[in-house]
């Protein structure tokens, strides 16, 4: 699988997870990694270049720190420019048709602020729904999130664990050893009980 991960962070110096899984995911063989701000710090979005590169791929990963409920400014900034009519939807476009969408996401809030009873009121799935049906909306197949929440308050050892599952998780995925198919049944991406092929 030709993987591309998309990273949006416009507060990198301030970043105490993302960096770390970037970094990770920088260094995994076979698979494209953009720093968006770093690409497009003024938002100058190149949409030729942004288009070829999601033709070049079969899974999208999203890389970014949950912001106000939703993505980074420039992430949906490149959703607006990127996803074209003709290109992404339409009758026409439907070149990202069968391609997968991974949100890799962490959050400020607890697992149980993202509830009926919590601060957040809902699930996090529910604010990612405008992702998940742009995705479906250009005939992607979207995955299941894979997630850190309270990504502020835990400790070394957790954060360097989620750091390591990530760099697992895309490795498995660039070598085509997780079973995408089978993880589109799945609510969450729990890098402890990942559908991996059964012929590996
Ligand atoms: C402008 C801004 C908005 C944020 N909005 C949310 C939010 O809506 N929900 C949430 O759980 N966390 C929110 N957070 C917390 C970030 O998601 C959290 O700091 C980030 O995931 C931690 O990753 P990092 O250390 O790599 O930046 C927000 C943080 C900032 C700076």
């Amino acid at each position: 699988m030709r993987v591309l991960v998309l990273f949006a962070h416009p507060a990198q110096r301030k970043s105490s997870i993302n960096l770390a899984m970037a970094d990770v995911a920088r260094r995994v063989d076979d698979l494209t990694f953009v720093d968006l701000y770093e690409e497009y710090p003024r938002f100058q979005i190149n949409i030729d270049r942004e288009q070829k590169r999601l033709l070049d791929h079969d899974v999208i990963v999203f890389q970014f720190p949950i912001y106000w409920y939703s993505t980074p400014s420039l992430l949906k900034e490149w959703q607006d420019l990127v996803l074209e009519y003709g290109f992404a939807y339409g009758p026409q476009g439907k070149l990202l048709a069968d391609k997968f969408a991974l949100i890799s996401v962490t959050t400020g809030g607890r697992e149980t602020d993202y509830s009926a009873t919590g601060g957040n009121n809902y699930p996090l799935r529910q604010f990612l729904l405008p992702l998940q049906q742009t995705a479906t909306l250009c005939g992607m197949k979207f995955l299941p999130p894979f997630v850190l929440h309270a990504a502020n308050h835990i400790g070394t050892p957790e954060a360097q664990r989620h750091v390591a599952s990530y760099g697992a998780l895309l490795s498995l995925i660039t070598t085509n050893q997780l079973d995408l198919d089978e993880a589109m049944t799945r609510d969450t991406i729990f890098p402890a009980d990942l559908p991996i092929m059964a012929e590996h």
